[in-house]
């Protein structure tokens, strides 16, 4: 194998694409997928790559400082691709102490165990965090983040990820260590956890069910298709410059009430349903304790210097995301099972 690779989070959302495309598009990479397998991970996302003779799969918990040096020892590693963490801001109001340890201990121990191994020669080694551009905080009604925007996070979930990303810039400036950044927007696609916005809502259309809007539903995302992610985190790997930091995002901003809407018309469509059916399932809640404004990136920096782009159409983007979760009906009911209805019932009893 021409070089190996450690994903972390690769049972997760965006993680499963990213090793998919590398598996299947570098058959000479060794692909280590790390993932602790918590409520947000799935082998299941990945069963089409998991006989690929280039892929491993390592059950760890990224926590525990041995597990993660053991990783290290047990492969010849010449990058990471770390993705693992907790990702749901609402998640992070409600229990921020997990955030702590995955998201910044979890970081923590990954940089020590590469720089452990690789401290004798940088050559050739690369660690690449995957961070979002919520460690920006929140814009006004005009402006974008730039990689230059100062960090103010603002929930305990981007606070955590902030902390990780300033650890991975201190370990590349104190020590050297071959280090690149990238701060991505909201992602949307087949494979996401039905506790974010767009999955929970086209599974409570399917199911005649409230579906709930923080707020005055006028706060903005950026949405990202999650191929288009993975396909940038592809070129920054490969190309990045190492020590900077890269904006990824879809140059697609949305208030979630217009986006609700849309998916609403895209819903009645696929189901056979009246127009104007969907949106009478909308309910007003009440709003996110410090819920962020409006996200919005400047990905101009990875555009000029590696020619990415986004591909689909939000609207295009939303009906395959919408066509992927309506086929995959048992997918659904699988990650439902389990704890999400306590979850859902806990997150919006008081709502
Ligand atoms: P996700 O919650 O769907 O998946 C996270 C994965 O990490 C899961 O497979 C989970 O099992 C694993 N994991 C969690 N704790 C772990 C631990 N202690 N040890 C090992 N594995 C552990 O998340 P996602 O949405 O795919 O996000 C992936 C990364 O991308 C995160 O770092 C997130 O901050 C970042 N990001 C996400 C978005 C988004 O819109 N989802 C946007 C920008 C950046
Ligand atoms: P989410 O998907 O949780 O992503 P993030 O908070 O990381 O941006 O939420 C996207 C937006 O949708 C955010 O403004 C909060 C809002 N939202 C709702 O209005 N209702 C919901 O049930 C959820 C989960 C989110």
């Amino acid at each position: 194998m021409k070089k190996s690779i450690l994903i972390t989070g690769g049972a997760g959302f965006i993680g499963s694409h990213v090793v998919r495309r590398f598996v299947s598009r570098y058959p000479d990479y060794l692909i280590v997928n790390a993932d602790k397998l918590t409520y947000a991970g799935n082998l299941e996302n990945i069963t089409d790559i998991e006989s690929g003779k280039n892929y491993r799969f390592e059950k760890i918990d990224i926590v525990n400082k041995q597990s993660v040096l053991d990783l290290f020892s047990k492969y010849s590693l010449d990058g990471v691709i770390h993705l693992a963490a907790e990702s749901h801001v609402d998640r992070s109001i409600t229990g921020p102490d997990e955030f702590v340890f995955t998201n910044i201990v979890g970081t923590l121990n990954l940089l020590n165990a590469a720089l452990n191994r690789w401290k004798e020669n940088f050559e050739g080694k690369l660690f690449y965090h995957i961070s979002t551009d919520e460690v920006y905080g929140s814009l006004g009604s005009d402006g974008l983040f730039t990689e230059d925007t100062a960090y103010d996070p603002r929930s305990p979930y981007s606070a955590s990820k902030a902390s990780s990303d300033h650890l991975v810039r201190a370990y590349h400036h104190t020590f050297g260590l071959p280090a690149v950044i990238s701060n991505c927007s909201n992602n949307y696609g087949p494979n996401q956890f039905p506790e974010k916005l767009i999955p929970l809502a086209i599974n409570n259309i399917k199911n005649n069910k409230p579906v709930p809007v923080y707020g005055k539903g006028e706060n903005i995302r950026d949405w990202l298709y999650v191929e288009d992610h993975a396909s940038a985190i592809d070129l920054i790997f490969h190309k990045g410059k190492i020590g900077d930091t890269y904006n990824i995002g879809g140059n697609n901003e949305w208030k979630n009430i217009d986006l609700i809407k849309l998916l609403c018309s895209i819903m009645d469509k696929k189901l056979g349903r009246p127009a104007g059916s969907s949106e009478k399932l909308i309910t007003y809640v009440k709003d996110r304790p410090g819920h962020d404004l409006r996200y919005a990136i400047d990905s101009s920096k990875l555009q000029n210097s590696m020619g990415w782009s986004p591909i689909p159409e939000f609207s295009t983007g939303l009906e395959k995301t919408v066509d992927w979760y309506l086929a995959n009906t048992k997918w659904l009911e699988r990650v439902l099972s389990g704890d999400y209805g306590k979850y859902y019932d806990l997150m919006y009893a008081g709502r």
